[in-house]
């Protein structure tokens, strides 16, 4: 049988790629995989288990000990600015990073449900995870239009944010995963480049649909 599709969206924190990749999913019939949630869960079981997320050792081995099935990734402290850093230190570790790319991979060739396709949305979708991928996507806005959204975000989730916070987590983010060794944030050389400082989540979607039927001839069925 051919190889279920795949697309491909990456970016930085809050450019927006996860509400553009489960609408995606939701219009092509495709299964959603949200990779920074992986990321966030390894964080915060090594913060829970009171060890430090860039310890290599205990970091790889909460990565190994992460399933489909892990109730964590359930979470609503995921979502927390904790998360995201600890997220971020534990994302720098090799071991973790081999680990949770066998989750990801076994996600795109069965996805769930019986889908024939997936969109998985990171920050090295394109340059690693799948770098065959049928369609590529790297989602990036202003860091002051990303605070922005993020704030809102927490807010309507019901997570207190200061916005000084917000931002400050955002510039740490950014340059650690951008200057990383292992899989650093950047745009795949075929990736289709989408900046949404000035677009609105329907405008963003319009694009990507766009480009996903140039690549792949396919069409949202919903
Ligand atoms: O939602 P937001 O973009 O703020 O963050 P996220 O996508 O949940 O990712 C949290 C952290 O996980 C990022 O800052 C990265 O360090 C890491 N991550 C990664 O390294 N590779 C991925 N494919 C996804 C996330
Ligand atoms: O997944 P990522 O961290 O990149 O961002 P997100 O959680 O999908 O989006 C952050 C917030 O920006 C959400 O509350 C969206 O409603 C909003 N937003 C968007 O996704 N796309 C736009 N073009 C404008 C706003």
């Amino acid at each position: 049988a051919a190889n279920p599709i795949v697309i491909a969206i990456d970016g930085p924190a809050a450019s927006g790629k996860g509400t553009l990749s489960q609408r995606i999913a939701d219009a092509f019939g495709f299964a959603h995989l949200d990779t920074g949630v992986l990321y966030r869960a390894v964080g915060l079981s090594v913060l829970r288990a009171g060890g430090d997320p860039a310890d290599n050792a205990a970091a790889a081995r909460a990565a190994r000990a992460l399933d489909p099935d892990h109730p964590i990734l359930r979470e609503v402290a995921l979502r927390t600015d904790e998360a995201a850093q600890a997220a971020s230190k534990v994302a720098a570790v090799p071991e973790v990073r081999a680990a949770l790319l066998d989750f990801q991979r076994r996600f795109t060739q069965h996805p769930p449900g019986g889908a024939p396709g997936s969109v998985l949305d990171g920050r090295d979708i394109g340059t690693v995870v799948c770098p065959d991928a049928s369609a590529k996507l790297f989602v990036t806005a202003s860091l002051e239009v990303r605070a922005e959204r993020r704030l809102k975000e927490l807010r309507s989730r019901g997570i207190p944010a200061i916005p000084s916070d917000v931002l400050e987590d955002m510039k740490t983010r950014d340059a650690r995963d951008s200057q990383r060794a292992v899989a650093p944030l950047r745009p795949a050389v075929d990736a289709f480049v989408l900046d949404t400082s000035a677009l609105d989540a329907d405008e963003v979607f319009a694009r990507a649909v766009d480009h996903i039927g140039s690549k792949t001839g396919l069409r949202p069925s919903a």
